[in-house]
C-alpha cells in the first residue's frame, strides 16, 4: 500500500510519554513518518532519527492519523476533540473509554451483553461493602470504580486488610475521587491472559495473545503493578483461545456498545482469566496494553499504520493482513526503587545503549526524564515507577528470554528493582491448559 514512495506515507502522531508510544513509534515508523507527542528524553535518544518526539500539544501537531497511547486522555475526550475537527483517530472516544474509566460501567455492559465475567457488587457507602465482603469466600477483591495507574485492586485472603482498604478508598484517602465507588468482586483463580483487539466500530480483529507479570515480586508476590514484564506468544495457549476469547468476550462488548450508540475504534483489550469454568474477563482496557505492547508490537509484521488508519476510518474490511513473526518477544521492565508505592526519581542510569546494541534487544524508555549537570553516563535519571523495558527476540520463548535478560545485564542505576521470573517456565499446576481440559 505505501510502495509509492515517500509521499504515500501517512504521517502518524503517537500520543503519550512512556514505553508503550515508544514501541508503537519504532513499529509504525517502518511504513509511517512518525511524530510523538510528547514523547520522553529516552525515546529520542534511542530512536536513531527513525522517529521524532514534539514537547506539544498532540491537537496542534500537523498529521493524517492519532494514535492515542493512554487512558486518560482518550476518557476526557482527545478523540473527540480531534474527530470534531475532522481528524481520523485510533482510540475510542470518551462515551467507550468510559468502558476502562468506569470498572461500574464496564461490568453493567458485560453483564448485558451475556460475557463470562466474576460475580461483583458496585459500592459508595461502607456498610453494604462490608456486608456484601463477608458474604463470600476468600479471596477478596476490592477496586477503585475510576482510573488508578493499574494500581487500585486488592486482591488478599485477608478479610480485615479488605476492609480497611474499602475504607481507605471510600473515604478518597487512597485514590481520591476514583476510589469514591468500589467494585468487590468474587475472587477467580487461573493463569492470565491479554487478548488486545484492533476494532473499527464494527468489526474486530485479534492481536497475538501476551501475558502480563503484575506482580511486583518473583514468584508472583507482592503489590499490583502496571506491570513487571510480558510473553508473546503466551506458553500453552493456542490461537483457539484467542478465538473463545474474541466471540466471547470481545465481539459481544463491541456489540454492546453499538447498541448503546458508540461508534468503537480502537484497541479493545480483554484481561482474561482462564478459570476451570473456562475464560472469564476480568477487566477491558481502551487501549493497547503496557507491557503488552512491548511484546506484542515487534512481533506483527507489515504496514501496522494502514491497519490502523483502516480501523480508524470505519474500514478494517479494507486493512492488510495482520501477519505475525515466528519469533518469540519477552521484555523485562525495570524499575525503580520504591515501585510500585513511592518510586524515587532522580537516579542516574546507565547502560542503555549498549543493552539496545545487544543482537535482538530493543530498549524501550518510560519514566526518565533529562539529567540536569553532566554526570549522568546516559544523560537520563529515573522519573517515574517502570523506567524502561528491554525486549528480547528469539526464536522461542526461552531464547527471547535470554536475549531479554542479557539486555537487562548492561542496565543499572541505585535502587534498580526488577523480576528476575519473567517467561520462566511455568510452575506445574498453575498451566493454561486447565481452561481446555473441561
Ligand atoms: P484488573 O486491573 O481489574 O485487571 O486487576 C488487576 C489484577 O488483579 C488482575 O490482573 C488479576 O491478577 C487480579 N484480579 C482482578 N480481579 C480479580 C478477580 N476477580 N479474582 C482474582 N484476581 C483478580
Ligand atoms: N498491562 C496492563 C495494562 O496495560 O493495563
Amino acid at each position: 500500500m505505501t510502495t509509492g514512495g515517500d509521499r504515500a506515507r501517512l504521517t502518524v502522531c503517537v500520543v503519550g510519554p512512556g514505553g508503550r508510544e515508544h514501541v508503537l513509534a519504532s513499529v509504525l515508523a517502518r511504513t509511517a513518518h512518525v511524530v510523538v507527542a510528547p514523547g520522553n528524553p529516552g525515546m529520542s535518544a534511542l530512536s536513531a532519527g527513525r522517529f521524532s518526539c514534539v514537547n506539544a500539544d498532540p491537537e496542534e501537531v500537523d498529521a493524517d492519523l492519532w494514535v492515542v497511547g493512554p487512558e486518560a486522555p482518550l476518557v476526557s475526550g482527545l478523540a473527540d476533540r480531534l474527530r470534531a475537527r475532522g481528524r481520523l483517530v485510533f482510540g475510542p472516544g470518551s462515551d467507550g473509554a468510559r468502558l476502562e474509566g468506569s470498572k461500574a460501567w464496564m461490568k453493567e455492559v458485560l453483564a448485558s451483553a451475556g460475557v463470562p465475567t466474576a460475580g461483583y457488587g458496585a459500592f459508595d457507602a461502607e456498610g453494604p461493602a462490608v456486608e456484601y465482603l463477608r458474604s463470600l469466600p476468600p479471596p477478596w477483591i476490592v477496586k477503585t470504580d475510576g482510573l488508578a495507574a493499574g494500581k487500585g485492586v486488592l486482591v488478599t485472603h485477608d478479610l480485615d486488610t479488605a476492609i480497611a482498604d474499602v475504607r481507605a478508598k471510600l473515604s478518597g484517602v487512597a485514590f481520591g475521587a476514583a476510589g469514591r465507588q468500589v467494585v468487590i468482586e468474587e475472587g477467580l483463580a487461573g493463569p492470565e491472559l491479554s487478548v488486545m483487539a484492533v476494532c473499527d466500530g464494527v468489526r474486530a480483529l485479534p492481536l497475538a495473545a501476551a501475558r502480563d507479570y503484575k506482580r511486583a515480586g518473583d514468584g508472583d508476590t507482592g503489590p499490583n503493578t502496571g506491570g513487571m514484564g510480558a510473553v508473546s506468544p503466551v506458553p500453552g495457549t493456542g490461537a483457539d483461545m484467542v478465538d473463545v476469547v474474541m466471540r466471547t468476550a470481545v465481539e459481544p462488548t463491541l456489540a454492546a456498545l453499538r447498541e448503546r450508540g458508540v461508534d468503537y475504534r480502537g484497541v479493545l483489550y480483554a484481561g482474561v482469566m482462564l478459570t476451570a469454568a473456562g475464560p472469564k474477563i476480568l477487566e477491558f482496557n481502551v487501549r493497547f496494553g503496557d507491557p503488552e505492547s512491548q511484546v506484542v508490537m515487534p512481533r506483527w509484521q507489515g504496514d501496522i499504520a494502514a491497519v490502523l488508519a483502516a480501523a480508524a476510518a470505519g474500514r478494517l474490511d479494507s486493512a492488510p493482513p495482520i501477519e505475525w513473526s515466528g519469533d518469540a518477544a519477552v521484555t523485562v521492565i525495570l524499575a525503580a526503587d520504591g515501585y510500585p508505592e513511592s518510586p524515587r526519581p532522580g537516579d542516574l542510569i546507565a547502560g542503555l545503549a549498549a543493552a539496545a546494541a545487544e543482537p535482538n534487544v530493543s530498549v524501550y524508555a518510560a519514566g526518565v526524564a533529562a539529567a540536569t549537570g553532566g554526570s549522568s553516563p546516559d544523560g537520563l535519571v529515573t522519573a517515574g515507577g517502570r523506567v524502561v523495558a528491554v525486549t528480547g527476540k528469539g526464536p522461542d520463548v526461552a531464547g527471547a528470554r535470554a536475549r531479554a535478560y542479557a539486555g537487562v545485564s548492561h542496565i543499572s542505576w541505585d535502587g534498580l528493582t526488577y523480576r528476575h521470573d519473567i517467561a520462566a517456565p511455568t510452575p506445574a499446576g498453575t498451566a493454561p491448559e486447565i481452561a481446555s481440559r473441561r
